[in-house]
């Protein structure tokens, strides 16, 4: 894992946006891993200003997003449907047919959804650069912990953090989605690269325990471990809880030095 911490999440972001923003540049057919939530909402702010100021071409991008809650409906404001369109899809020139997002309201055999939606991204050659946030508790997409980490695409439980964490946004007589179709570990470990966001201190102890403790099923992000080419961008507070900042610190120093296309 390539650390890297910034000063703030303003910074976090550039940082982010130079990365998302150089990969389109570089691959305008890229097969990008999408997340929603708060942790990416300047990362869509500023790819639209790019998009409209800078012509950043989306027109041949085909996204996967990560998940989204079963039941509720496309149209909600808190879907991940509704989220994407008003962050990012609405303002960029992405064509629809490339847009795919998991349907939480699919009528038949979720299982058969779920393989479905593995085959659609094995069949558009799989992913180039996933983009994700991280939970409190340490999930990535929503593989809740005792996720497998060899997990596919399917219907998950969500745990009551991940339920109250997501309250906000809903109305104070409804009620937020207990379960979701999330991507699965086995799945995003397979995009050929990983970013991930994390920023606040409510993400200190997720991102520490991920990135210095042994990988457990009970923390899904410690799965990235076993990826070969997963940055982290963290700002500092997400920092807080690392004990070897410094020497993550003075590897992005010596990344930029010896290995300077592995920051992107
Ligand atoms: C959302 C997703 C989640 C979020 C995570 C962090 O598509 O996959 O893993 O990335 O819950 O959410 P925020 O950014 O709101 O703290």
């Amino acid at each position: 894992m390539l650390i890297l911490i910034k000063e703030s999440y303003a910074e976090l972001s550039r940082e982010a946006v130079r990365i998302v923003a150089n990969a389109v540049r570089r691959k305008p057919e890229l097969r990008i891993g999408l997340a929603t939530g708060s942790t990416p909402l300047e990362l869509y702010r500023e790819l639209v200003r790019l998009h409209r100021e800078e012509g950043l071409d989306f027109s041949r991008v085909v996204s996967f997003n990560l998940d989204e809650y079963i039941g509720l409906p496309a149209d909600h404001p808190q879907s991940f449907h509704s989220y994407m369109r008003r962050n990012l899809f609405d303002h960029i020139n992405i064509r629809s047919e490339n847009v795919h997002i998991p349907d939480g309201n699919w009528r038949g055999s979720l299982s058969d959804y779920c393989a479905s939606y593995e085959a659609l991204i094995a069949h558009a050659g799989g992913i180039d650069l996933q983009v994700l946030g991280i939970g409190k508790d340490g999930h990535i997409g929503l593989n809740e912990p005792t996720s497998s980490l060899a997990s596919r695409t399917r219907p998950k439980t969500l745990t009551q953090q991940t339920i109250e964490d997501n309250r906000k946004g809903f109305g104070p007589n409804e009620q937020p989605p207990d379960a979701a179709i999330t991507m699965g570990i086995g799945t995003i470990l397979e995009a050929r690269r990983i970013l991930l966001l994390a920023s606040g201190t409510a993400k200190a102890k997720a991102v520490a325990l991920a990135v210095e403790e042994p990988i457990t099923a009970s923390v899904s992000a410690s799965a990235l471990q076993l990826h070969g080419d997963t940055t982290l961008l963290l700002d500092q507070e997400a920092s807080a809880d690392l004990r070897h900042g410094d020497y993550y610190r003075r590897v992005a120093e010596g990344t930029r030095r010896l290995n300077p296309e592995r920051l992107w």
